[in-house]
């Protein structure tokens, strides 16, 4: 007997209903899961040995559903599925932990806002009375404020924010997590097999000649898989091209000096996690090599010593680089293909981690229910197709 779905309404569509997860970084495993609790029989493909081993395990694992938004004011759509994420990420979290019987670092300390310069107040102000207008929480800090809550920031800092619902995790330790919860319950993890070619038909059948009623393409910054149907359609029919958007980081070791928030500065941010002190990032719109450049780190180094001057002399443990996967309009890919029964979660850019849960819902209610919820109708991953040839249906 297969283990039980972890509790959770079941639907009575799930019944008898096989979904195969292309990608498994956050968006993949997250949407298993939620297509396991409601009752589906879920197998996850990933071409890596490991979890995780694109965008999500390069991340620096914060949930930035205010700070990352609040000034966006042709990103409402955007904007709102954040807000929800940011809403049911400590569900999220906790259901994790519990299924995984281990923690995540969901740190509810809330993010800092710091500035320096007379632009840099105009532009904390900015994101004030964008959280304001749409009802986030956020408070305005003096400088001797923020020290007494972050002793190590600089004298230079003259003012800032607490935005008390940003959080963070430690984004390796929720792939850990989220991958012993899956296996747990019953999600097959086929990792080191790289999917090819989907076989198309009233069932797709995946290359090592499984069958499945459903597929889940959430390859991220990775190429989608071919697909072969009656009429050759491919999978990346109506679907825009990736924007790589390449990001560096620097991670410092962790100590007494380091901070306790995420401090987020004008150009760059710091993420302390329990194990060390990320630096990020740079933001390379069109590069997809994962090299690291000795100068950018610096870089990183230096701006981020500029909010806590401990950094200039931390001790660098590593280094890396990571593709974001991006879109045309910074949005992600969420839903129904030009292939009935293919879904793409694809193209979460600069917030993968954060939009995590909730694309996993929008994903379980399309793939499962066949519901569009409002929220979802912005993210229809045809949204930017010019009418080319029909695909086929299965
Ligand atoms: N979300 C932070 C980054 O993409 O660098």
């Amino acid at each position: 007997m297969p283990p039980a779905a972890p509790a959770s309404p079941v639907s009575a569509k799930s019944a008898g209903l096989r979904i195969a997860v292309v990608g498994a970084g956050i968006i993949g495993l997250s949407a298993a899961l939620e297509m396991r609790a409601r009752g589906a029989d879920v197998v996850v493909y990933d071409s890596g040995t490991d979890l995780g081993a694109g965008a999500t395990i390069r991340s620096a694992g914060m949930l930035g559903a205010a700070f990352e938004w609040a000034v966006e004011e042709d990103q409402k759509a955007l904007a709102a599925l954040a807000r929800h994420a940011g809403m049911i990420w400590p569900d999220f979290a906790g259901r994790v932990e519990r299924l995984a019987g281990g923690g995540i670092e969901f740190s509810r300390e809330g993010a800092l806002v710091v500035a320096r310069t007379a632009a840099e107040i105009s532009w904390i102000e900015d994101i004030a009375a964008a959280c304001q207008a749409r009802g986030l929480p956020v408070q305005r800090l003096t400088a001797a404020e923020l020290k007494r809550l972050e002793p190590g920031l600089s004298d230079d800092i003259r003012g800032g924010l607490l935005l008390p619902e940003d959080r963070q995790v430690d984004s390796s330790l929720v792939l850990q997590r989220l991958g012993a919860a899956l296996s747990r319950h019953g999600v097959g993890l086929r990792l080191g097999r790289k999917i090819e070619r989907i076989v198309g038909g009233a069932l797709f059948q995946t290359p090592d000649g499984d069958r499945f009623n459903r597929i889940v393409l959430a390859t991220g910054a990775g190429a989608l898989p071919e697909f072969v149907g009656p009429r050759g359609a491919s999978l990346a029919h109506g679907l825009p091209v990736s924007v790589p958007v390449k990001g560096q980081m620097l991670a410092l070791a962790a100590g007494a000096a380091m901070p306790r928030h995420v401090i987020h500065m004008r150009e760059g941010y710091i993420a302390p996690k329990a194990r060390w002190t990320l630096v990020g990032a740079t933001s390379e719109r069109g590069r997809q090599d994962v090299e690291v450049d000795r100068a950018a780190i610096a870089d990183l180094r230096r701006r981020g010593a500029l909010a806590v001057p401990a950094l200039a002399q931390a001790e660098e443990v590593t280094s890396w680089a990571g593709v974001r996967p991006g879109t045309p309009d910074d949005a992600p890919l969420i839903g129904q293909t030009a292939i009935p029964g293919v879904f793409a979660a694809l193209g979460h850019f600069r917030n993968g981690i954060l939009f995590a849960p909730a694309t996993a819902e929008i994903v379980a209610d399309q793939a499962i229910d066949g519901k569009v919820s409002p929220l979802a109708a912005a993210f229809d991953p045809l949204r930017f197709d010019n009418g080319g040839e029909a695909p086929h249906s299965p």
